[in-house]
């Protein structure tokens, strides 16, 4: 049986609409590689987004499509599961239809501005049971599977800090929203928040155990200054006319630090707007050991260290030695599939939503996992308000993180040491 899927949002990440990266969105994903997946539901906005992704699905080899502009005709074409890569305000909204229709769902990742959105998720997922998996995409990358089997192994020890930024210079795609029709050119202009914390605070807080033994107790958030996209739009003519007198919202750098009930902080960076490159530079500081994924390192104590002398560069890549960490899913990837987006990790998330659905396993995501990744996005732009005041953090699971059991993403070996 081939698990039919209806997609919702046909942009960039949807189905690498507009795209000239060599991206093959999630729509190219499933096609090249889902064998056991059929999409059989299309849906987009704009007219011209579906006829282009009902192509491909013709070219692939697969029967056209049920196509429609209204999401909630979708909901009743022949589908098993909904994938949902709309803008930001639309995916609660989207996601409560596809639940309430009783078809399981997988939302694309980004943060919600309201509060009361994740109490919805949680109220209408614990009301009517329909899975929804929230797809982010970076608790299954090469990396961060590797630190948290090196976690689960106890080779880092007791854990009391991580770190991680969605560092991306997006000024383009931001200013180029006036000809592409994309949301952050709104989301920058209207709000002053951490407005993407999930790649980086996703395997964080898997490391971590939040929502199965730990959770978020409060954050605090600061954002600096905005100047970076007035500096851009101005000083380039395809946007300097348009955009020019735009008076920006979103500070350039936000930093938040989350602190854990179990004793451990987190610290976050947004950086979208200034001219660097692209870093995700998660970070984790346990009693035995150290690692960092910009500079690839694993530092451990048991290593006799000089301290004084040793030098950072001295570290670099040497997590490589610790391939006998790596899931299955890592060892056993081919050079297609790496290809296939994000340098394999697209495939490995969708390949195993789609046998979640198949096999009606519990995902490896959940509506709590969700929301309490999300909602930092509320949480923040409410401290940043107030003066970078601490805000409480709601335990969106009503206590049954006490006793939940973690689920990772994947299945991580016990490694003899
Ligand atoms: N996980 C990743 O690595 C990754 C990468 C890029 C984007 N994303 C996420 O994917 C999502 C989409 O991002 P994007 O860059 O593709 O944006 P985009 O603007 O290119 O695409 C969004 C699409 O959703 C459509 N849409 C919006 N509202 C709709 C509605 N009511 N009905 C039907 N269609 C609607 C738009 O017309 C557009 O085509 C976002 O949530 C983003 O955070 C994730």
């Amino acid at each position: 049986m081939r698990v039919k899927l209806g997609f919702i949002g046909l942009g960039g990440r949807g189905a690498a609409y507009g795209m000239t990266d060599g991206s093959i969105g999630l729509l190219g994903n499933v096609l090249n590689n889902a064998k056991n997946a059929v999409v059989t539901a299309i849906c987009d906005k704009f007219p011209e987004r579906i006829d282009a992704a009902a192509k491909k699905i013709v070219d692939n080899g697969d029967p056209m499509p049920f196509t429609t502009t209204d999401y909630t005709e979708l909901m009743k074409a022949d589908i098993d599961a909904i994938i949902i890569s709309t803008s930001w305000d639309m995916h609660v909204k989207v996601a409560l239809e596809g639940m309430r229709a009783g078809i399981p769902v997988a939302m694309e990742v980004g943060g919600t501005h309201f509060i009361d959105d994740c109490w919805k998720l949680v109220d209408c997922y614990e009301e009517t049971g329909t899975p929804i998996f929230f797809m982010e995409n970076c608790c299954f990358n090469k990396d961060e599977t590797l630190v948290t089997s090196l976690v689960r192994n106890g080779v880092l020890g007791e854990i009391a800090y991580c770190q991680g930024y969605y560092a991306h210079d997006l000024r383009e795609e931001i200013a180029g929203g006036i000809d592409t029709h994309h949301y952050r050119l709104k989301e920058y202009m209207e709000n002053n928040c951490e407005n993407y914390p999930t790649h980086q605070l996703g395997p964080i807080s898997k490391i971590l155990n939040i929502t199965s033994g730990n959770r978020f107790v409060k954050l605090v958030s600061m954002a600096t200054k905005a100047i970076g996209m007035k500096h851009f739009v101005q000083n380039n003519p395809k946007y300097k006319d348009r955009l020019g007198d735009v008076e920006w919202k979103q500070g350039d750098v936000v930093t938040t630090m989350i602190e854990c009930e179990n004793g451990e902080t987190i610290f976050l960076k947004l950086d979208t707007t200034l001219p660097r490159l692209y870093e995700r530079c998660v970070t984790v500081n346990g009693t035995k050991g150290f690692y960092n994924q910009t500079t690839q390192a694993v530092i451990l104590d048991k290593d006799n260290i000089d301290h004084e002398h040793a030098q950072y560069k001295d570290f670099f890549f040497t997590q490589d030695k610790y391939k006998d960490y790596l899931p299955d899913d890592w060892r056993t990837i081919t050079e297609e599939q790496i290809k296939s987006g994000h340098g394999g990790m697209d495939y490995i998330m969708l390949k195993h939503f789609i046998e979640c659905i198949k096999d009606k396993k519990p995902m490896p995501i959940d509506v709590y996992d969700a929301v309490t990744w999300m909602s930092v996005t509320a949480l923040s732009a409410k401290s940043i308000q107030n003066g970078s005041v601490p805000v409480e953090c709601p335990d969106f699971t009503r206590g049954k993180y006490k006793t939940r059991k973690t689920v990772d993403v994947l299945d991580f070996p016990a490694v003899k040491d």
